[in-house]
């Protein structure tokens, strides 16, 4: 049952503002209680984390490393299951290892979490199936409620994963001290705006349909993003791409002069995801290298940051204000929406796009 919309894709993101209530509440208590089921784990005894998943999954993975390093200072190894599994890299003592599929299923995260078994001190993962056999072979099971999840094109298990991953991060933070009191209510207000936050986000759908419409002349687009704001650009590009079929990269903003702008010309559109954060100057400044050459730049920003920085791009989509830490949950929706429109408007099949299968079991 598609609910009235058009496609699951469709239907999968506009349900995004209630699921991330609901995996909230399963997780954060009205007096602030980050509530992780058994075994507890002790974030104080952990001395590094290693993060495996494939796709989406993988990208949500390279997101929350943001998280664990700034907010709890862990460090954070992420890797694709197809490298990580045959790499066989040693593992440190103290290791938390952490499987993060929606599915549950995928052969080569569950082939990683079969390696690390016996390995690290403690498996944990962050799955949509709770009786999937990752979570079997887990020590430690932490569910997304996200619901079933139909698209091909992963959109709300990615954002609960965010979510979960997120919490993780805060309660990581509280044992091992690196938090004040203040920034940890701060995070926790602002996560708990989130799913307000998102719906303010969607309602720039029929906005973002128009960009969408422009986009879908496109044969190739480049993502920009910095920060934890970079794995977001990647989730742009394999949305763009799975869905839509148009050739698209992600850089990290900074890199853009180390290759990748000799491909910008008057046909290439470039996405930048730039919220108002500490480091909006620097990407504005890449921003304007790309227009320099002629890019065509949809920039992604705030209100105070398209203020600052519109002038000479090629269109805007404007997202509410956000703290730097939950941004890239919330600029998930316009990365979700480009890519669903663009399709749309190609005439691709959205749901079940050619050569992808929802839950990959073979390697
Ligand atoms: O079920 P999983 O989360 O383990 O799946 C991982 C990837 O196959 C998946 O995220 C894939 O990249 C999606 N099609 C992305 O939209």
């Amino acid at each position: 049952d598609k609910g009235g919309h058009k496609h699951f894709m469709a239907k999968e993101i506009a349900e995004q503002p209630t699921v991330i209530a609901d995996a909230l509440s399963h997780y954060l208590s009205a007096g602030g209680e980050i509530r992780l089921p058994d075994p507890q784990v002790d974030f104080a005894q952990v001395e590094r984390i290693t993060m495996v998943a494939c796709g989406t999954a993988f990208l949500a993975c390279l997101t929350a490393k943001y998280w664990f390093e700034q907010i709890a200072r862990l460090p954070v190894e992420v890797d694709v299951a197809s490298e990580f599994r045959y790499r066989e890299p040693p593992v440190p003592a103290k290791s938390l290892a952490l499987f993060v599929s929606q599915s549950g299923e995928t052969a080569d995260t569950l082939a990683a979490l079969r390696y690390m078994a016996g390995k690290a001190d403690r498996i944990a993962s962050v799955v949509n199936v709770p009786e999937s056999s990752i979570a079997r072979e887990s020590d430690l099971v932490l569910p997304i409620h996200a619901g079933v999840e139909i698209g091909v094109a992963s959109t709300k298990a990615f954002t609960c994963q965010l979510t979960v991953l997120f919490l993780l991060a805060i309660k990581a933070a509280s044992d091992r001290g690196t938090l004040t009191d203040e920034a940890r209510a701060d995070h926790l207000s602002q996560l708990r705006r989130l799913p307000a936050l998102i719906a303010e986000a969607l309602d720039q759908n029929v906005a973002i349909r128009e960009t969408a419409r422009k986009l879908a002349n496109a044969r190739d687009v480049l993502f920009l993003g910095r920060g934890p704001l970079y794995p977001l650009a990647h989730e742009g590009a394999l949305k763009l791409k799975e869905i839509s079929y148009i050739h698209a990269e992600a850089y990290a903003s900074g890199e853009l002069k180390h290759g990748p702008i000799a491909l910008v010309d008057e046909d290439v559109p470039v996405v930048v995801m730039a919220p108002r954060d500490t480091l909006f100057d620097k990407t504005v400044s890449n921003m304007q290298e790309v227009m320099a050459r002629k890019g065509k730049v949809i920039l992604i920003s705030d209100r105070e940051g398209l203020a600052e920085a519109a002038n000479g791009t090629w269109d805007t989509i404007t997202m509410p204000d956000v703290s730097d830490a939950v941004a890239p949950i919330l600029y998930a929706i316009p990365a979700q929406l480009l890519a669903y429109h663009t399709a749309v408007a190609k005439g691709t099949d959205v749901d079940q796009p050619r050569n992808l299968a929802k839950s990959v079991t073979v390697e």
